[in-house]
C-alpha cells in the first residue's frame, strides 16, 4: 500500500515517515538536483528557439518534470530531456496514459460494487500473468509499472550496499533512512506508532510520486506559461521582481522564497486552473449533518473545486473570472482554496512542486520573453468534465443494455442519478441557477 491508497493507521504511519522528506530543510538540500534538470531544460529551450518557430512548450515541460522525479525520487540521472527515445520517458508516458476507466472490468465494478473483490483479483491476476509471461518469454513486453518497480529494486539494492558517506540526498534516500526489511505492525494501541517504512512501501511510494508529480507539475507550468503569454503586463511585473532579487546574495531556495509576487501569481494560476480537481475525496466515518444534509457513514464526499475557486462570495469583490494575483493578499476562507487538497491528507509533495515551479519560472523569465503562438488559443481548450462523466455513464449504460439480462433497472437508475449530480456540480460554476436545475 502507498499513501494514496492506504487508510487509517497504515496511512498515518506512512505519512509520519514521508512528511519530513518534504520539509523545507530537506527541499533546500535537493535544490541543486532540481537545478541540474532546469539547466538541461534551458539548453533544450535554447535549441528550440534557434529554430525560430512556434513550439509547444508542454512537451518540453513534461521531460523536465519527469527528469526531476527521476533524479529526486528514483535517484537516477538520465538524459531524457535530450534523448527523444529515452526508455524511462516512454515507460512513464505509458504508465500515466493507462486509463483504467477503459477497462471493462473496472466499469463493471462501478455498476456492481459487491463484485469489486472478485474483479480486483481478476485485474491483478491479469497483471501478474503478463509479468509471468514476460519472465518466461522475454519477447513479451513487461508492463511499464513492473518495469519501474524492478529498476527501483536495483537502485535500492545499490544504495543499501553503498558507502554511507557517499549517498546522495534525495527523496529516495530520505525514505530509505527510515526503512526496514522487517514486517511492520500498523496498529498503535496505546504505543507510539512505528516510524518505519517497509522496503516495498518505499518502492511503491516512490513510484506513486512519479504518477503524482510528473503531469501535475508540467501541466501547472504550462498554465503559468499560458497566462504569461496572454498577459504581458503580469509577465513584466514578475520579471521586475525576479530582476530585483538577482543581485542579492541569497541561495536559490531563499531567493524564490522571498519573491512575493511570484507566489501570488502561482496561487492565482492554480485557483483558475486547478490541476487535479477530482482527486480530493474523503470518506465519512460517522453519520453527520452538514447544512441540513445528512451524510451517511461510509459516503464518499468530493468537494467541487471549480465552484469553490470561482465563487464570487469567497473570492470577490474582483470578478473571480479575472486573473488577479493580488486577490490572494486578502485573507480568505481556509476552505476556499484547495488545488493541493486540504487538511492532514493534503498533497505531501506541495512544497516540492512549488519549489520546482518557482525555480523553473525564474530561470525562464530571466532569459526569455514569452509570446503567444498563432495556434495557442486553438490548442488551449479546457474541457468541461461533466461532458465526459455524462458520456462515460452513457457508454456504461449502453454496454449494460447490450450485455446484461433484464433486471437491473433500479441500479442503473441509481447510477444515472449519480451521473446527473456530478453533472450538476461540475456545471455549477459555468451556469446560472435556473440553467443547472435543468440538469437534475
Ligand atoms: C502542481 C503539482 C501538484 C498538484 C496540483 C497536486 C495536487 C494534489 C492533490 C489535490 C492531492 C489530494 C489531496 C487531498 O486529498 O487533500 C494530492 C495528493 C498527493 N500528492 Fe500531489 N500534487 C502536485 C504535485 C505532487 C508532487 C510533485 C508529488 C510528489 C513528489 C505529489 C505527491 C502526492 C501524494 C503522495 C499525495 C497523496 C497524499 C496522501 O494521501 O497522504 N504531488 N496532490
Amino acid at each position: 500500500m502507498q499513501l494514496f491508497t492506504a487508510n487509517s493507521h497504515q496511512w498515518h504511519r506512512q505519512r509520519l515517515v514521508i512528511n519530513p522528506a518534504f520539509s523545507a530543510a530537506k527541499l533546500k538540500l535537493m535544490t541543486p538536483l532540481v537545478n541540474e534538470c532546469i539547466e538541461s531544460f534551458m539548453n533544450k529551450l535554447s535549441e528550440k528557439c534557434e529554430e525560430q518557430q512556434e513550439f509547444n512548450i508542454y512537451l518540453i515541460y513534461k521531460r523536465l518534470t519527469m527528469d526531476v522525479i527521476c533524479r529526486c525520487a528514483f535517484g537516477i540521472n538520465t538524459n531524457m530531456q535530450t534523448d527523444i527515445d529515452n526508455e524511462y520517458m516512454h515507460k512513464a508516458e505509458a504508465v500515466t496514459n493507462e486509463n483504467f476507466e477503459n477497462n471493462p472490468l473496472i466499469r463493471l465494478s462501478y455498476l456492481m460494487p459487491w463484485l469489486i473483490p472478485v474483479l480486483s483479483y481478476i485485474v491483478i491476476g491479469q497483471a501478474i500473468f503478463m509479468q509471468f509471461l514476460h519472465k518466461w518469454k522475454k519477447s513479451a513486453e513487461e508492463l511499464p509499472r513492473f518495469w519501474f518497480v524492478n529498476r527501483l529494486r536495483h537502485v535500492i539494492d545499490a544504495r543499501v550496499s553503498s558507502d554511507e558517506t557517499k549517498r546522495r540526498i534525495d527523496l529516495l534516500q530520505l525514505m530509505l533512512d527510515a526503512a526496514t526489511p522487517n514486517q511492520i505492525k500498523n496498529d498503535n494501541n496505546g504505543d507510539v506508532m512505528s516510524k518505519k517504512l517497509h522496503y516495498d512501501e518505499v518502492i511503491i511510494n516512490v513510484f506513486s510520486f512519479m504518477i503524482a508529480g510528473y503531469e501535475t507539475t508540467s501541466t501547472a507550468l504550462t498554465y503559468c506559461t499560458y497566462i504569461l503569454a496572454t498577459q504581458p503586463t503580469i509577465q513584466e511585473k514578475l520579471r521586475a521582481e525576479i530582476d530585483k532579487h538577482q543581485d542579492k546574495n541569497e541561495s536559490d531556495y531563499d531567493r524564490i522564497h522571498n519573491m512575493i509576487y511570484l507566489d501570488l501569481f502561482i496561487r492565482e494560476v492554480l485557483r483558475m486552473f486547478p490541476i487535479v480537481p477530482k482527486t480530493v475525496l474523503r470518506e465519512c466515518n460517522t453519520t453527520t449533518t452538514v447544512c441540513g444534509y445528512i451524510i451517511e457513514k461510509g459516503s464518499v464526499i468530493r468537494p467541487d473545486m471549480f465552484s469553490l475557486h470561482y465563487d464570487a462570495d469567497l473570492w470577490g469583490p474582483d470578478d473571480p473570472n479575472l486573473f488577479i494575483p493580488e486577490r490572494h493578499l486578502t485573507p480568505r476562507h481556509p476552505m476556499a482554496y484547495m488545488p493541493f487538497g486540504q487538511g492532514p491528507r493534503n498533497c505531501v509533495g506541495m512544497r516540492f512542486a512549488l519549489v520546482e515551479l518557482k525555480l523553473c519560472l525564474t530561470r525562464l523569465l530571466c532569459q526569455y520573453i514569452i509570446l503567444p503562438g498563432d495556434e495557442m488559443e486553438q490548442k488551449f481548450k479546457v474541457h468541461e468534465k461533466y461532458e465526459r462523466a455524462d458520456k462515460y455513464y452513457q457508454e456504461t449504460l449502453s454496454l449494460f443494455d447490450q450485455y446484461l439480462p433484464i433486471g437491473y433497472p433500479d441500479r442503473i437508475r441509481a447510477r444515472q442519478k449519480i451521473a446527473t449530480i456530478e453533472r450538476f456540480y461540475c456545471c455549477k460554476s459555468a451556469m446560472a441557477l435556473e440553467d443547472y436545475e435543468d440538469c437534475l
